[in-house]
């Protein structure tokens, strides 16, 4: 805080600006392509290549210091973006020097990773693409548009739309897990949440699908580490979420750090200008990763800087974020010929192109107004959004005798490092948002709803990772006098998120051994889970009675928690990703392909030549779209509406569900299709549809689905993206392992 409050004075200084209101009037300027064309043709080739150029503020360290002072270099005019300074004065003082340093006054944009909220904080993405409700996720994106926009930012790094289907891989918590559609439909909502309908208007902030791409397919699970596969697998798989983030509107991309079979996204031709902007047609702005452009050196792709920065421009790459490539070595790569006048000229423009449509020419100071950065914080509305997708992204893994929901008199011994944690609580890559004092802990969330007479204890008992463990009695010896004991328990909000990879994702520390004494007291055992990856649980779903999966939950999470605890919530969420038995079982995801020696499990007749592990079930721990309710649904009455499909029809599948159980709840009703024969093998099935709906105890409804030849598509033999005619089955219910299935032929 201290070096924020030097560096305020040091600019205030600088730019004689002082706290007046904001004097520059906003000016009417002609369209965008007449505006952005004139601006060109006034500047040098110097004066566009520094549009290209990002440096870091160190308001906030997302990477390895840029090491060059961005304030001296913003007032030579070479800084077109920061990332990283924020608050509407402080960001008003660092524009004014740019403005007032550059001979053509053009604006800095200001970038910064708003990935589950600026201030109030939501859900981390994983645990919000558990409530499979793109209209919450939007809202989200929404509300952190607004906090973010009113604190001095223009530019969000987000969405991270990286499909992951290995929890050693720490990232996993940014993303939407292992779907392809569920990942899609989550990339645009949060495209359409930052965006809004109109980025000219004050409270919309640009978005960025991060990171192009196959980031999540790193060997092992290890970060930056390589990924190598087939163009078809690159295509069906890992960029489809990012062509939904294209089709949604999306203004900005950012380069993966990996190299994808060989060639570093940061400098691959094929991905940024043949798939990307040509046969995507994208018109946006490309950054790349922190120092990806240096790190192409380090890959072994180029022989220095000045190689690296003209490989990366001249594969499609429009700003170099922080690496000082750009700036540097461009001018010499022109003057030698390397790169030409177009193609600066293209990144150049796309640059400028984004901050015309932020208005930053009309008013480069309209993100920066202190009055509508303090009402537009931490509002009552947002902080009750943040509540209500919380709720909406706990999954209940275990209920073992309706164990949940807790009855609000019990005597309760809630145990664990995290039962009255407020600085985890809130994850990773959590932007400006305040952990202790302002964030809801499980405690505070239960003494919220039950009222300073409640029954209940709170006791740590372990470490969150270390080995200390003398806090235990304690926590026995209140264990000892309840009716029902809930651990909270879990990972270090940074154990996920960047440089998170790790071999083992048991509990860490003493948790598992904490728990196991626990267990020795024989009485009901609750679980609530705060991780930012899926965990190897296999003892604890076998001797934990009920398991309650609830993420880094945000700025709102005790609140959540405790009325899910305690049934004012029903769990309604279900699992965007697979949970293993054991890392040895890593990757394992639902839509896997079915190979040659299929295993069908102990009733198979043959059960040694099969593709099969000798000491464990093929199948994950926990399946993706999983998740159980305090009532149960029954799904019955499947219908097709045709056994033939043409191609240029669409089909109608209806279900009813039933709420037989006791209490009203939402249900995710799930399609998945199987392809039985194609040109090239399918997987055993793909999700193709979800509705969340509401049942009150008893109740039926029909839930509908549409299906045509188009979601049947995928990159045939011959490399064409294409449905084919033949069988097909599809499958209805609420987990990826539905039973209740059908089939219909489609037919030219
Ligand atoms: C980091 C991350 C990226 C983030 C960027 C800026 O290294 O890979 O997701 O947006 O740098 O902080």
């Amino acid at each position: 805080m201290r070096r924020r409050l030097l560096l305020l004075s040091m600019l205030t200084l600088a730019s004689g600006y002082g706290q007046k209101k904001n004097d520059d009037k906003s000016v009417k300027i002609k369209p965008k392509a007449e505006f952005v064309a004139d601006l060109m043709s006034k500047m040098t080739v110097e004066e566009k290549i520094y549009q290209l150029v990002q440096f870091s503020s160190d308001g906030t360290v997302t990477g390895r210091k840029s090491g060059d002072n961005y304030i001296t270099r913003i007032q030579q005019g070479k800084v077109g973006s920061v990332l990283n300074a924020t608050g509407a004065a402080n960001n008003r003082m660092i524009q004014k020097l740019a403005v007032e340093n550059s001979r053509l006054k053009i604006p800095l944009l200001f970038g910064h990773d708003v990935i589950h909220g600026y201030k109030t904080i939501f859900p981390i993405n994983l645990g919000m693409a558990s409530s499979f409700d793109p209209a919450a996720v939007e809202k989200a994106a929404r509300v952190a548009a607004v906090e973010a926009s009113a604190g001095g930012i223009h530019w969000t790094f987000a969405p991270m739309v990286d499909i992951a289907r290995d929890p050693r891989w720490g990232r996993v918590s940014e993303g939407s897990g292992e779907d392809v559609y569920l990942g899609s439909k989550l990339a645009a909502a949060n495209v359409r949440g930052f965006q809004g309908d109109d980025l000219s208007k004050n409270n919309t902030i640009l978005a960025c699908a991060k990171h192009f791409a196959a980031y999540g397919a790193a060997e092992a699970g290890r970060d930056y580490n390589t990924t190598d596969m087939s163009e078809r697998v690159l295509r069906d798989t890992y960029l489809p979420p990012f062509h939904a983030a294209v089709d949604a509107g999306v203004k900005t991309f950012m380069a993966s750090f990996n190299e994808i079979s060989g060639v570093p996204s940061t400098g691959n031709k094929h991905l940024l200008r043949d798939v990307l902007k040509e046969e995507w047609k994208f018109d946006g702005m490309v950054v790349s990763d922190y120092t990806g452009v240096n790190e192409m050196i380090a890959h072994g792709f180029a022989k220095d800087d000045q190689d690296a920065a003209q490989l990366a421009l001249n594969a499609g790459m429009d700003m170099d974020m922080v690496g000082g490539t750009f700036m540097n070595t461009l001018k010499k790569s022109y003057d030698e010929g390397k790169v030409s006048i177009e193609v600066i000229n293209d990144a150049c423009k796309r640059v400028l192109d984004v901050k015309y449509d932020l208005g930053l020419f009309e008013d480069p100071y309209r993100y920066f107004d202190e009055a509508r950065e303090k009402e537009n914080t931490y509002k009552p509305d947002f902080l009750e959004a943040a509540l209500d997708v919380a709720k909406k992204s706990m999954v209940l893994l275990k209920n073992k005798n309706n164990v949940l929901p807790l009855k609000k008199d019990m005597k309760i011994a809630f145990v664990g490092p995290l039962a009255s944690d407020e600085y985890n609580i809130i994850g990773s890559w959590a932007a400006l948002g305040e952990r202790d004092g302002r964030a809801v802990s499980v405690k505070e969330g239960v003494m919220n709803l039950l009222g300073a007479n409640a029954k209940v204890t709170f006791d740590a008992g372990v470490e969150l990772s270390g080995n200390k463990s003398n806090m235990m009695k304690a926590a026995y010896a209140n264990a000892l006098k309840a009716d029902v004991i809930v651990a909270v328990m879990g990972e270090r909000e940074n154990q996920s998120g960047e440089a998170g990879s790790q071999t083992n994702i048991d509990l860490p520390g003493m948790q598992k051994e904490f728990l196991m004494q626990l267990r020795g007291l024989g009485k009901p055992i609750v679980l609530v889970l705060m991780n930012g990856r899926p965990l190897t649980l296999s003892w604890e779903d076998e001797n934990i009675d009920a398991i309650l999966e609830t993420w880094w939950s945000g700025t709102r999470g005790g609140d959540a928690i405790a009325q899910t605890l305690f049934g004012d919530n029903n769990p309604n969420g279900k699992l965007p990703i697979s949970f293993p038995r054991s890392v040895g079982q890593i990757p394992v995801y639902y839509n896997h392909k079915n190979t040659g020696r299929p295993y069908l499990g102990q009733s198979d007749s043959e059960q040694k030549y099969k593709s099969r592990y000798t000491d464990s079930d093929n199948s994950p721990l926990y399946p993706f779209g999983y998740g159980l309710s305090y009532t149960k649904f029954d799904y019955s009455n499947l219908k097709l509406s045709t056994a033939k499909l043409k191609f240029n029809e669409k089909l109608k599948i209806s279900v009813e569900v039933t709420n037989t159980g006791n209490y009203a709840g939402d249900e995710v009703v799930q399609l998945y299709v199987k392809d039985v024969v194609g040109s090239v093998t399918r997987p055993v099935r793909e999700l193709k549809g979800f509705e969340k709906v509401n049942l009150k105890k008893g109740e039926k409804k029909t839930v509908t689905f549409e299906l045509s030849s188009d979601d049947l598509k995928f990159y045939n033999i011959d490399m064409q993206n294409t449905a084919e005619a033949g069988d097909f089955e599809i499958f209805v219910g609420g987990s990826s392992d539905a039973t209740l299935n059908g089939k219909f032929e489609l037919v030219k």
